[in-house]
């Protein structure tokens, strides 16, 4: 998502006549867009910030000046931590009023040296006042939700991003269409819990993630659709039946389960347990065998056993997840969690952490491994690190390199596997 945001600032910026600069020391206007999930991203911002006012000085002497905003989590949760602990920040915007960047950069723009704060929750959507989102390449993103009402006890997202509103269909069908039009083959939905999508249609008629996904499968043009993220007790029949009938859907699917213990997933207040969970996989493998899963996972939660994270490695061996993100859990002010008694050692958050990766790590290796030999349809986007090869994507999310020409760049090409490791993939391209 804020790969997304900013891509949609730096359309703003675009609009209003800034060109990307080679380097911090050459920029007049540096925004941080910020994230504030885990206390170590938050923090980043802080660091980040001190280096770039050494450079504000150093350009300063120059007689040149430098506006500095920050936008995104961290300032709507820390709004006051920013203009204290960072003084000569310019502007702080939140994730829903970025929008507004056009009248705050003016404003400074006349009068530098005034500090502003926006961090309301608007009443206009922001999706209304910007420029129209545009093709980041054969892969784009497109928001179609933000917020959460889940409220899970160790997380910020409903207090940073808002309660969860749905963009109109009409509105995400025309974007879908102007991507399309621009060069993407792929798209992505994202909302912080997409699959609760209830955007309305034309008729007023509150429609579903399934709808959509139905709708979006007739656009010519458009080869994948992907959307992310998902949570367990929304997974619908209806959009299960998506993965059996819509050939574009591709046959990956991230689906965090958090942890795989019930009494910790009840102290998380997730609206499922973790057999409910196993449950929809398995329904999803019956619609399409062939998908592959992935997840988000939490070790030492409060009052987290040994026993408990067992039944997380549990899981793991039953679903084989093909890639997964796994993370130590971290105390946010505000939530919850962070008062709840027993909370674990660090220490031991540690050591947790290494043995679930560890295993992680061998499925998603497996899993690569025995992709080596066969032949998938993946989509150049990025160059690689040197010249002549290209890094793309498998339809499973497996990075892949080549040793490709540009010409092939943000299209989707056969290509044979030829290696694997833990992350990647590397493959030739497949003779017709
Ligand atoms: N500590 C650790 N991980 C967290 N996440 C969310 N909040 C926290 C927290 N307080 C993780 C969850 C979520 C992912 C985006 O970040 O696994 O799915
Ligand atoms: Fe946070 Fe996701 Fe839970 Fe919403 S569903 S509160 S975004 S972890």
């Amino acid at each position: 998502m804020n790969v997304y945001d900013s891509h949609r600032i730096a359309a703003i910026l675009q609009n209003l006549g800034f060109t990307e600069a080679s380097s911090l020391k050459t920029a007049d206007l540096v925004i941080f867009n910020t994230c504030h999930i885990r206390e170590k991203a938050a923090e980043k911002v802080f660091s980040d910030l001190g280096r770039l006012n050494m450079i504000r000085q150093e350009r300063l002497a120059q007689g040149l000046d430098t506006i500095i905003g920050v936008v995104g989590c961290v300032v709507q949760a820390e709004d006051e931590q920013i203009a204290k602990r960072s003084p000569f920040v310019d502007f702080a915007l939140g994730p829903l009023t970025y929008h507004r960047l056009p009248e705050i950069l003016a404003k400074i723009q006349k009068k530098k040296g005034m500090t502003l704060i926006d961090t309301e929750f608007p009443a206009e959507s922001k999706f209304d006042y910007l420029p129209d989102n545009t093709s980041m390449g054969g892969c784009s993103f497109l928001a179609i939700q933000e917020g959460c009402n889940n409220f899970c006890t160790y997380c910020v997202v409903p207090y940073t991003r808002g309660i969860e509103t749905s963009r109109p269909v009409e509105d995400v069908i025309k974007e879908a269409k102007k991507l399309v039009s621009e060069g993407s083959l792929e798209i992505n939905l994202l909302g912080q819990n997409v699959n609760s999508y209830h955007g309305e249609d034309s008729s007023g008629k509150e429609r579903n993630l399934a709808y959509l996904l139905r709708k979006l499968n007739e656009i010519e043009g458009l080869e994948r659709i992907r959307y992310t993220t998902s949570y367990p007790a929304d997974v619908d029949d209806d959009l299960i039946a998506c993965h059996k009938d819509l050939p574009k859907l591709m046959p990956y699917l991230h689906l965090p389960i958090q942890s795989g213990s019930d009494s910790i997933l009840k102290a998380m207040n997730r609206r499922h347990t973790s057999g409910q969970y196993l449950e929809t996989i398995h329904k999803l493998k019956e619609a399409n065998p062939n998908l592959g899963f992935s997840s988000d996972f939490i070790v030492g939660f409060p009052g987290e056993t040994d026993a408990d994270f067992s039944a997380t490695l549990d899981v793991v061996n039953k679903v084989k997840f093909i890639q997964a993100f796994s993370f130590k859990y971290s105390r946010r002010a505000g939530t919850p969690a962070a008062l709840m008694p027993n909370q674990i050692e660090e220490k031991v958050k540690k050591e947790r952490l290494e043995i679930l990766q560890d295993l992680l790590f061998s499925y998603q290796l497996k899993f690569n491994k025995e992709s080596v030999g066969k032949i998938m349809p993946v989509l150049f986007d990025n160059k690689g690190r040197h010249k002549g090869q290209l890094i793309g994507r498998t339809p499973y999310m497996q990075n892949l390199h080549a040793e490709l020409g540009k010409e092939y760049c943000n299209k989707i090409v056969n290509i044979k596997i030829t290696g694997a490791t833990v992350n990647s993939l590397t493959g030739i391209l497949e003779e017709k």
